[in-house]
This record gives structure tokens, C-alpha cells and sequence, in this order.
């Protein structure tokens, strides 16, 4: 079983990241911190296709049985840095197809921290049913309040 966890925080010393230790589902995974690599913006023209991270990281989670999107909630949504990040798979039903279609039956969880006392709502909407446009199987949520 690999595991493949997604971060998408704006710091170092990250609560999310505490989560993920703390409580992912998986004692193994991989961890591909968003904000340490190079993922540029969704261009309509494919004009940063292949020159940055997000082909490798889309070739990891076709190698994983799970996927892990760990974020922190700001500003009542998922972070900046892992929407940039899920912009990015339209391309996986363009310029990358077979990546796309190679989803299909792996199971993703969702994994949260806020300050409030719990996900505002429609917050896992996206996690949804941006997994079932792949027919990939959403999982649920873990989420931990911080501060
Ligand atoms: C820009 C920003 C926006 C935030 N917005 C929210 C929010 O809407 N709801 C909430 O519960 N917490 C909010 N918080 C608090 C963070 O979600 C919380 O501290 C989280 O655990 C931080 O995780 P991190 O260390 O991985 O960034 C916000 C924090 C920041 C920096």
C-alpha cells in the first residue's frame, strides 16, 4: 500500500503538518510539501506544461493507492498553495490524459486544521467531487482544531 500526502501550507512549522503526524491513517507515506516546490498557475495555453513539479507529482499519485490533501483552512477554504495545485488537473484531462485516467480507483482522505471548531461548510465539497470527476473514492475528513 503507498500512500502519497499532499501538503498545502504556507509555513515550516505547520499545525497541518503536526496533523498529518499525528493522525494520518497510514503509517508510511510520502510527503510532497506544495509550497517547496514549483508549481505555477493553470495557463489555458499549457504554456508552463512539463516545466515545473506538477507532472512528477501527478506520476506520484498515479503510483499511490491513497491520497492524502492535507491543508490548513484559510479564509474558510483550502489554502491558496493546494488550490493552485488542483487548478493544475485540468491538465490530467488534456495535455496528460493517461495521468488522469490512471486515478481511477485510488481513495483519497482529506486532512484539516483550523481554528475554529469545525470545517466550514461545503469545505470538503472540492475534495469531493474533484475525487469522483477521477473516479477516484473519497474517504472523509480528519480535522483538528488549532489555534
Ligand atoms: C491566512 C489565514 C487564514 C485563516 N483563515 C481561517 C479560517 O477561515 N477558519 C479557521 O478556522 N482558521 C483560519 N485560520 C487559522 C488556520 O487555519 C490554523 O491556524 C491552521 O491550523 C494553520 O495551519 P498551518 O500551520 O498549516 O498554516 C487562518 C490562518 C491564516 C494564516
Amino acid at each position: 500500500m503507498k500512500t502519497v500526502v499532499v501538503l498545502g501550507t504556507s509555513r515550516d512549522d505547520s499545525y497541518t503538518l503536526q496533523a498529518v503526524k499525528d493522525h494520518c491513517p497510514f503509517n508510511n507515506y510520502d510527503l510532497v510539501d506544495l509550497r517547496k516546490l514549483n508549481i505555477g498557475y493553470y495557463s489555458y495555453n499549457h504554456n508552463i506544461n512539463g516545466a515545473d513539479d506538477f507532472t512528477e507529482i501527478a506520476v506520484n499519485m498515479v503510483a499511490a493507492d491513497n491520497i492524502i490533501f492535507a491543508t490548513p483552512v484559510y479564509w474558510y477554504a483550502m489554502s491558496g498553495v493546494l488550490k493552485v495545485f488542483f487548478d493544475r488537473f485540468s491538465e490530467l484531462l488534456s495535455t496528460h490524459k493517461p495521468l488522469g485516467k490512471a486515478l481511477k480507483g485510488k481513495t483519497t482522505y482529506l486532512i484539516a486544521t483550523g481554528a475554529d471548531a469545525a470545517l466550514p461548510p461545503g469545505f470538503e465539497v472540492p475534495f469531493k467531487l474533484t475525487s469522483e470527476y477521477f473516479e477516484m473514492s473519497y474517504a472523509g475528513a480528519f480535522y483538528s482544531m488549532t489555534r
